[in-house]
């Protein structure tokens, strides 16, 4: 079977490194493996805007935003379909139909919404409730991932619920229309812990922008090199052995260094096992440890953050890929937005089939 991998972004903010060992390496992995008919990423404005439904200028703003983020990474537009959530008609026609086959109380089951239901500290009454398009969300995305007929979803495994919620829609739809229209899908998650759920700076949870604690592909050197002194470390005397685990520092060395970093910036030792050993030994202060880290982070972000600004100075060839982008992924839904109504039913004027019934209906 030939791939069709889709997976997106809500446009509300800049990407940052937890986006990009978490996602974006992936991304290009799999661009550059060349096993698919279709690559494309979506830029979920319309998602965005269940929780930000008074701030549409934000999530404006930020799709730009992102797209330079993808470039910046190498995303190739040859290779990747971009496309923006809300150009695409047919996505909210589908995500109606799915809707009447998911019960509320399922929809309310989804741990990841009700974690982000917390999270941003929505109330209980009419004013300050959740939104019932947020609630809805998964659904949409099931929408995103079935109009492309997607087979293979690279996510976060907090995204996990969203897909299985989709396996569900797609099996109950083709088991009632009596249709195989729909395609089952799968995550493709990160291969490992630290790069599901890369730490903040702070050390105490996963890297979000709310929460403040990031360090973009787009910060300058100074920045990221603040943002690397002021992580968090134990206070200890220099010579006391020191504390690998949680150790928010070695847990960004895990995601980043590598044995070429340690050979240029770190001779002391070959590789991270053996500067760990020491650490735990004593006599190590945190201090040194931190400057490699920000020496690995800026070689890490330079390119990046360099690719971002040449693109930066080319906005009318980011939105012609956007258009352009949009307009294939608009067809593309379309026609399994056709192929749909016609497994209902409810595609009256596609063909002469209900015309023909209901005009022998009524003269026989
Ligand atoms: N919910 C995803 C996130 O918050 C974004 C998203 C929207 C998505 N539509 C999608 C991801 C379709 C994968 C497939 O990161």
């Amino acid at each position: 079977m030939e791939n069709i991998i889709l997976t997106g972004d809500r446009p509300t903010g800049r990407l940052h490194l937890g986006h990009f060992v978490g996602s974006l390496k992936r991304r290009v992995e799999l661009q550059n493996k060349n096993d698919y008919k279709e690559l494309i990423i979506l830029i979920a404005d319309a998602q965005a805007l269940t929780d930000n439904s008074g701030n549409p200028q934000k999530v404006r703003d930020n799709v730009i935003e992102v797209m330079l983020d993808y470039l910046a990474v190498g995303l190739d537009p040859k290779k990747v379909t971009f496309c923006i959530q809300s150009e695409i008609r047919a996505l909210p026609e589908l995500t109606a139909y799915y809707m009447n086959l998911v019960t509320l109380p399922r929809v309310l089951r989804n741990p990841t919404v009700k974690s982000e239901v917390k999270l941003r500290g929505f109330g209980n009454n009419e004013e300050s409730g959740v939104p019932i398009g947020f609630v809805n969300y998964p659904i949409s995305q099931a929408a995103d991932i079935t109009a492309f007929k997607a087979n293979l979803v690279p996510v976060g495994d907090d995204q996990e619920p969203m897909i299985e919620q989709t396996r569900e829609i797609v099996r109950s739809f083709n088991r009632i229309y009596n249709t195989d229209v729909l395609v089952e899908c799968k995550s493709v998650l990160p291969d490992n812990e630290i790069c599901n759920r890369l730490p903040g700076t702070d050390g105490n949870a996963k890297m979000s922008k709310s929460l403040g604690n990031c360090i973009y592909l787009s910060d300058d050197e100074n920045t990221i090199k603040k943002k690397v002194n002021s992580m968090a470390s134990f206070p200890r005397a220099i010579e006391e052995p020191g504390v690998i685990e949680g150790n928010v520092i070695f847990t960004y060395l895990r995601a980043f260094a590598t044995n070429e970093h340690f050979e240029k910036y770190y001779p002391e030792y070959k590789n991270l096992d053996e500067l760990e050993m020491a650490y735990k030994k004593g006599g190590l202060g945190d201090g040194r440890i931190k400057k490699f880290l920000n020496d690995v982070l800026q070689e890490v972000i330079k390119p990046i953050r360099q690719r971002r600004i040449e693109f930066s100075k080319n906005i009318p060839y980011i939105l012609e890929i956007l258009k352009e982008g949009s307009k294939k992924a608009n067809a593309l839904a379309d026609k399994t937005l056709d192929e749909v109504k016609n497994a209902m039913g409810i595609d009256y004027f596609a063909n002469d089939k209900f015309s023909n019934e209901q005009i022998k209906k009524y003269s026989d």
